[in-house]
């Protein structure tokens, strides 16, 4: 156990690492929080090593006890870190060095630090992974409230940022809720391919031990085993995949966010956040500024940068592990730490936000909105629908220059568009007949949109129970 400039690997080297490449290449400080994985990972990896008789079960009991004793150390701060040992898994067993004595340099037969930073990667991310589908499908909860508590709110659906067609909030609230449903699906896929089990695969080759991959792979919960040991100290695509996700799910808040912003504006006024989750100007007194939608938009733009950062990482490295990789931590936790503070603080703000019903519906009655509706009823007194679009651009256009609605137009000013028009078009043209003549599947009619809530309940209360 002789290591002349004091550490695990040392035996090949005659002179002292530089201070100051210990203090570049050590990744203790971010990769610190995988301690409890590499200790679970290392437990089991101790039991797999007695059960194929490559250690004794003494030495193992050893192992595994003075394992526990270093994950309590850390828990009550009670650890000492030092950028010297580079990492959490050199941390780790050299403390088990202190504390066990010489059965410690048993623990890495069989094992490379190769394939022990990809399990434990894989693990952190496979907890990460389920904790945020557990709290968006939370998040979810608190949409489809929202659209149910609003069902006979009425504002004005956008396109082009141009008023277009009347729909119901609640309809708009799940579509947020459907994007997010999506999110949840590519999480679930992505966690196919992160719960595969990398030991055994060493530093690249494999291992000439007896060792049994199954069996840890069991104990740590893995249903399968990487096939290619090359490919499993090298694959971080289940990373990227995360990050992909990630990014997309950020994106839907960021536009959620983008409509709160606008929706809170005066210019709208659909909407008042709650004061709890806004802030004031030091400067202007009357400002209530939608502070936590800007920021969740902003840092939108971290994550995007993770997954960037992590392609560019893995495009230009030869198989197999590649020191490179070691930045690939950074990347992980700042996204998954940033899509956690953004998925909880929407938690928290959306059941607030109070809703304008009255300032939404007067929007949605402006406007002409109900043009589409007067050019399908056209249709259905036996016009060609483009006629009918031209017929009903004259009496908007009209409408404009009177400074009315359509809705507002006399029969006989109706009439001079065409003699097909008769009393029942004011029917058609009100604001409740448009929505609930919508029945089209996924359209924004009253029981189309309670169906699909319906629909989304039942789903949210599968997933809390499995
Ligand atoms: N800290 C390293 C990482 O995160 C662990 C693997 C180191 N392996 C090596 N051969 N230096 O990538």
């Amino acid at each position: 156990m002789t290591q002349p400039n004091g550490k695990l690997w040392s035996g090949r080297f005659s002179q002292k690492t530089d201070v100051s490449v210990e203090a570049f290449t050590s990744s203790i400080d971010i990769d610190k929080r995988l301690y409890a994985f590499d200790i679970e990972g290392s437990v089991a990896h101790c039991k797999m090593l007695a059960k194929t008789s490559i250690i004794s079960d003494d030495d193992a009991f050893q192992l595994i006890e003075g394992l526990g004793r270093i994950k309590r150390n850390i828990e009550h701060n009670e650890f000492e870190f030092d950028d010297s040992l580079e990492d959490i898994h050199m941390h780790i067993e050299h403390a088990l060095l202190q504390d066990v004595g010489k059965v410690a340099l048993k623990l890495h037969t069989s094992r490379s630090r190769n394939d022990q930073v990809a399990l434990d990667v894989r693990m952190y991310l496979r907890d990460a992974v389920r904790f945020i589908i557990e709290r968006l499908v939370a998040m979810q909860k608190v949409l489809v409230s929202l659209a149910k508590q609003h069902i006979d709110v009425i504002l004005p659906g956008y396109t082009h940022l141009q008023r277009a067609q009347p729909i119901l909030l609640a309809h708009h609230l799940m579509a947020y809720y459907e994007m997010f449903d999506r999110d949840i699906e590519r999480f679930k896929d992505n966690l196919k391919r992160i719960n595969v089990m990398p030991l055994g695969s060493a530093a690249l080759a494999g291992t000439t031990y007896p060792i049994d991959q199954k069996y840890t792979a069991e104990l740590l919960g893995f249903p399968k085993i990487t096939s290619n040991s090359l490919d499993a100290v090298s694959d971080r695509d289940f990373i990227v995949e995360f990050l992909a996700g990630a990014s997309l799910c950020m994106t839907h808040f960021s536009r959620l966010s983008e409509e709160l912003v606008l929706w809170s504006a005066t210019e709208f006024g659909f909407i008042e956040i709650d004061d709890a989750f806004a802030t004031g100007s030091s400067i202007m007194p009357q400002k209530k500024n939608p502070d936590v939608p800007e920021l969740v938009r902003g840092k939108t733009g971290r994550v995007f940068g993770d997954l960037m950062g992590m392609l560019t990482l893995l495009k230009g490295l030869p198989l197999s592990y590649n020191r490179d990789m070691q930045e690939d931590k950074e990347l992980l936790f700042n996204s998954t730490d940033t899509l956690n503070a953004c998925i909880e603080v929407y938690t928290q703000l959306l059941p607030g936000i109070k809703f304008n019903a009255t300032t939404m519906r007067q929007a949605a009655s402006a406007g002409c909105l109900d043009a589409t509706d007067m050019a399908d009823y056209l249709v259905g007194k036996g016009m060609a629908f483009r006629d009918a679009h031209h017929c009903v651009g004259n009496a908007v256009s009209y409408a404009l220059q009177h400074k009315k609605e359509l809705y507002e137009l006399t029969l006989d000013e109706l009439h001079s568009f065409s003699d097909r028009i008769e009393k029942d078009i004011y029917n058609i043209l009100s604001l409740k007949q448009m929505i609930e003549r919508r029945t089209s599947y996924g359209g924004t009619a009253t029981a189309n949109v309670m169906a699909a809530i319906k629909v989304a309940e039942e789903k949210l209360a599968g997933e809390t129970k499995q």
